[in-house]
């Protein structure tokens, strides 16, 4: 712990595996926080913070309300729903409304209108409404997560999807957090993060097959990834009883990487942290199979 007295940060997601990286950071160097949140009760309990809430992205009210007191918001983005646009915006209207200066906003690495993977599209509407808000901020995208691949194998350990040999440079939560941690330290009131887009990535690009093939290495695991056409990739997932969109939406996750949309590989994580990007192999936290959202 440092003896620099730091502003208050508000940190939401925090009983997710990225928020929560980001608290115990925080924690660590002294920063007091406001956890903020839906389920308190699930919220990591730590030194210097309070816990905020029940407060969802979309409740004006509640968050006004979970915010007050904080000078920096983290928003991690929420969950896919459909509305994820106007849930981001009532929380960032209610940072405006009670005095929060600076908006940290984590975005998904390939955010854009035209994005092949679904998610990146409304990341990037938030992003937009977040450069006319009138408020200082930086987006930090994050890469593809190194644990998603390891979350999407079946109980077999096998991953498929429609990625051929396409490239991603997966990235760990625990760097994302590093990054994000340090912007926030940043606390100059002119600082080169402001108004800036940083992408957040891993060392190298991987396809799937290597990165799936590492994770096996590291974990001790038969994972092995298998490539699959989009109509392979369409009637197994319908077979499972995913519905329309979790297929719609995990499909693109596999053609963002066939098409290299998430391969750029940033020295953002260096650059920000003082240390080399973790490679997949060297990732601290491996997820069951069958874990990830949407997946039957
Ligand atoms: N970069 C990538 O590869 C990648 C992969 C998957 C997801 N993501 C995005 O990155 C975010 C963080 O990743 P993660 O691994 O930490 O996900 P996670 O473990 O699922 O955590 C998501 C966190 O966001 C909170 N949240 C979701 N919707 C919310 C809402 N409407 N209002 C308030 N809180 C809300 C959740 O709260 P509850 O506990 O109340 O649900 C949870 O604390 C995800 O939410 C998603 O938008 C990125």
């Amino acid at each position: 712990m440092s003896d620099k007295h730091y502003a208050t940060v508000a940190v939401t997601g925090v009983t997710g595996a990225l928020g929560s990286r980001i608290a115990v950071r925080l924690a660590d160097r002294g920063v007091p926080q406001l956890l903020v949140g839906r389920s308190p009760d699930r919220m990591p309990d730590l030194p210097g913070a309070q816990r905020r809430g029940p407060a969802g992205y979309g409740d004006a009210s509640a968050m006004r309300e979970a915010l007050e007191g904080a000078s920096t918001l983290i928003l991690v983005s929420g969950h896919r729903t459909g509305r994820r646009l106007e849930e981001h915006a009532t929380a960032v209207e209610a940072a405006i409304a009670v005095g929060v200066d600076r908006v940290l906003y984590v975005s998904l690495v390939g955010a854009s209108p035209t994005a092949t993977y679904l998610n990146a599209r409304d990341q990037w509407l938030t992003e937009q409404f977040l450069a006319g808000a009138g408020i200082r901020h930086t987006v930090l995208r994050a890469g593809f997560y190194t644990s998603t691949p390891a979350a999407l194998a079946d109980k077999g350990f096998v991953v498929s999807g429609p990625a051929s040999t396409g490239r991603a440079a997966f990235a760990t939560h625990e760097d994302i957090a590093d990054v994000i941690t340090a912007v926030t330290l940043d606390e100059r009131p002119r600082s080169e993060h402001d108004g800036a887009i940083l992408e957040i990535t891993g060392p190298e690009a991987l396809t799937l097959h290597e990165a799936v093939t590492r994770i096996a290495t590291a974990t001790g695991r038969p994972y092995r990834f298998e490539p699959e056409t989009l109509e392979q990739a369409f009637s197994r997932r319908w077979r499972e009883g995913m519905s329309g969109e979790q297929i719609e939406t995990w499909i693109s996750w596999y053609q963002a990487i066939e098409k290299g949309e998430i391969s750029s590989v940033t020295d953002v994580v260096p650059r920000l942290t003082g240390s080399p990007a973790t490679p997949i192999s060297d990732a601290a936290w491996w997820p069951s199979p069958n874990t990830a959202r949407g997946t039957p």
